[in-house]
């Protein structure tokens, strides 16, 4: 596939503005208490931009991939405080979603530096949020190093809560109520999504993360199973993004809804290094992690039973399942989940050693 990067022209607009709202919405999801959600970018600001700033288009195969704009600053030391020196600084960095993990943004950020080189510039440098765990790895893995640290001294221990968790709880387990997903597991699915809804709490505020992301992190991890009986596993996410969309409408702030159903339209399609939001990582790691350990053998032997399976059967199937631990570890984001993923599967490692021989009618 040919990646070609070149600079922004006035004709790009349509091209560029939903990258130019994608960005705002990044922050916007992550911060509500500090960005505004982005609907729509006027053309003339983007010709301004175009215009003033040193901007970089990457197209792939033709198609608008990611963008980035690289802005100068020259101190002359007349302040009496800065000494004199100049810098280019990378304003914007974006690549579409399902761009990512295909080097574009590195190929972005390199045009960026080899233009502050041929500008002559001193520095080069970026500021980005804690919370873009993606690109703050993106960053670093292209040599950035950390240069100042801005804080902060949450005022509020935790945002005030604007959904009804209660409520929505209720709503959902109506709308599952006497279903079945397609292992015939009837009301495991209403529980696995209470308990994920609980789990992504507790890894945001594990991980040191934003309270202000909870009601966005509580909604989404509560529904994002919602139409595992309507659909098949593949395509069960866009399905349920449309249900929770009725389901919630009236009921959740309709920018709160709309990323929520962003989120759980794309819980399935799992890639830990893929630049996504935060609130979307925490929810598919606490979605990933409640499927394992002490939960997943009794899960097992239930899905063992309904198949009219033995207990050595179901064995057979939780071996195969730890076959494959690896893997499920490789997608988990948060180091966090990682450990409790690992504790999980060491709890059910001793349990199938034990039960292994128990069911052999070993003594020991
Ligand atoms: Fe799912
Ligand atoms: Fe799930």
């Amino acid at each position: 596939m040919a990646l070609v990067i070149r600079k922004m022209s006035a004709g790009d607009y349509e091209a560029v503005r939903p990258m130019l709202i994608g960005i705002q919405n990044v922050h916007a999801t992550a911060r509500p208490d500090q960005f505004l959600v982005c609907q729509e970018w006027k053309q003339e600001d983007y010709l301004r931009l175009a215009a003033d700033k040193q901007t970089f288009l990457a197209l792939q195969d033709g198609k608008a991939a990611g963008y980035c704009v690289l802005a100068e600053k020259r101190f002359d030391g007349s302040n009496g405080i800065a000494a004199p020196h100049t810098l280019g600084i990378v304003e914007d960095l974006y690549v579409k979603p399902e761009m990512r993990r295909h080097g574009i943004g590195e190929a972005l950020l390199t045009a960026a530096k080899e233009k502050t080189e041929e500008l002559g510039l001193q520095h080069f440098e970026l500021k980005v949020w804690t919370f873009n765990t993606g690109a703050i790895r993106l960053y670093e893995k292209f040599g950035f190093k950390a240069k100042n640290i801005c804080m902060e001294l949450p005022l509020q221990r935790e945002k005030r809560q604007q959904i009804d968790r209660q409520r929505l709880t209720e709503i959902l387990q109506d709308e599952l109520a006497g279903q079945q997903d397609s292992a015939g597991r009837g009301l495991w699915t209403a529980d696995h999504c209470v308990r994920v809804s609980k789990l992504v709490l507790e890894l945001r505020q594990a991980e040191h993360l934003e309270s202000s992301m909870d009601d966005l992190l509580f909604t989404a991890a509560l529904f994002h199973d919602v139409s595992h009986d309507a659909a098949p596993h593949e395509t069960h996410g866009a399905v349920g993004a449309d249900r929770m969309r009725d389901l919630l409408f009236g009921e959740v702030e309709p920018n709160l809804l709309e990323q929520a159903a962003e989120i759980v339209a794309e819980h399935d399609d799992r890639h830990p290094d893929d630049g996504r939001s935060t609130a979307f990582h925490l929810v598919q790691d606490a979605d990933m992690l409640d499927h394992f350990g002490t939960l997943r053998i009794w899960a097992n032997y239930t899905y063992a039973a309904l198949h009219k399976r033995n207990l050595k059967d179901s064995l057979v199937l939780l071996q195969q399942a730890q076959a494959r631990k690896g893997l499920y570890l490789s997608l988990l984001h948060f180091q966090t989940a990682q450990e409790a993923f690992c504790q999980r599967i060491e709890e059910e490692q001793k349990f199938l050693m034990d039960a292994g021989n128990e069911c052999c009618g070993r003594l020991f």
